[in-house]
């Protein structure tokens, strides 16, 4: 018997704060944005894109400490949960319309109505939708969103999230790499053997080396979702499920295509071991 070997796929995350500048409220880096969108479709691989909150889903998001989930002492806090939504619906739709004009075909899914949480665990349903897009040659665009809970109460599901949940329970697609376009070279960890500089690019990363980075502070911007150490956390997860990561700067010239294309870049790659 012959075995049949599953699709390959890229998993691509744009950092909200790649694409927007996460300091001004709505406020899309659009050069940066349209130049992405055109790599994407150059390269033409099988991928599905997930994108950030940036200054559109982060803001509200912490206005209404929708993280946190319900407390009623907050006022308006429903209203600011679905205001968080919708401004993600917004932004997504400008990434939608700039693959559209240019004739590529693209779905957005929305992950808060096909993902929920019962206690700490995300309960992934409708994978088969993203499958069946992917099968039909569209590219699924998911973005972080709030996210609903059994219990009644709600939080926010980060595209890193998202991610993990993908390489977890996709069925048909396997994922190659997982790509995080972010606005940095990679992740920056301190040098204790250089006398004037005292950072440096971590290139390679084995999986296994992942709890003991001594990580370089590049300074904090607004995120309800974790900064650089949430994404390691996240990181450990996808390994967990043998998936190589790559951290590329997105603001590098046609950086996203050649990582789309497996070229070799300066970024950060994290080696399964
Ligand atoms: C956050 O998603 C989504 C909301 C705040 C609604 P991410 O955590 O993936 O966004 P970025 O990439 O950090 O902006």
């Amino acid at each position: 018997m012959k075995l049949k070997r599953k699709n390959e796929i890229l998993l691509l995350k744009l950092g909200g704060s790649l694409l927007t500048d996460k300091n001004k409220p709505f406020f899309i880096r659009e050069e940066v944005a349209k130049s992405t969108i055109q790599q994407i479709i150059n390269a033409n691989e099988k991928v599905i894109l997930i994108h950030g909150g940036g200054s559109f889903g982060h803001p509200l998001a912490k206005k209404y400490n929708i993280s946190k989930g319900l407390d009623k002492s907050i006022p308006n806090q429903i209203i600011g949960l679905t205001e968080t939504h919708q401004a993600m619906i917004k932004f997504n739709s400008y990434l939608v319309n700039l693959f559209l004009e240019r004739n590529y075909p693209v779905l957005s899914i929305q992950p808060s109505s096909i993902f929920i949480k019962d206690a700490e665990n995300i309960i992934a349903k409708s994978i088969d939708i993203i499958e069946t897009a992917l099968d039909l040659k569209i590219l699924p665009i998911l973005y972080g969103d709030i996210i609903f809970d059994k219990q009644g109460s709600f939080s926010i599901i980060s595209g890193d999230q998202i991610i993990s949940e993908l390489c977890e329970n996709l069925q048909k697609y396997c994922v190659s790499k997982v790509i995080f376009a972010i606005e940095t070279d990679g992740i920056f960890i301190n040098d204790g053997d250089s006398k004037d500089k005292n950072i440096k690019l971590a290139s390679k990363i084995f999986s296994s080396e992942l709890d003991d980075l001594d990580l370089a502070d590049l300074g904090k911007k607004i995120d309800v979702t974790g900064g650089i150490e949430g994404k390691i956390d996240f990181i450990k997860q996808i390994c967990k499920f043998n998936v190589p990561v790559q951290l590329i700067n997105g603001l590098k010239e046609n950086y996203i295509y050649n990582s789309l294309k497996n070229e070799k870049l300066i970024c950060t790659n994290i080696i399964i071991n």
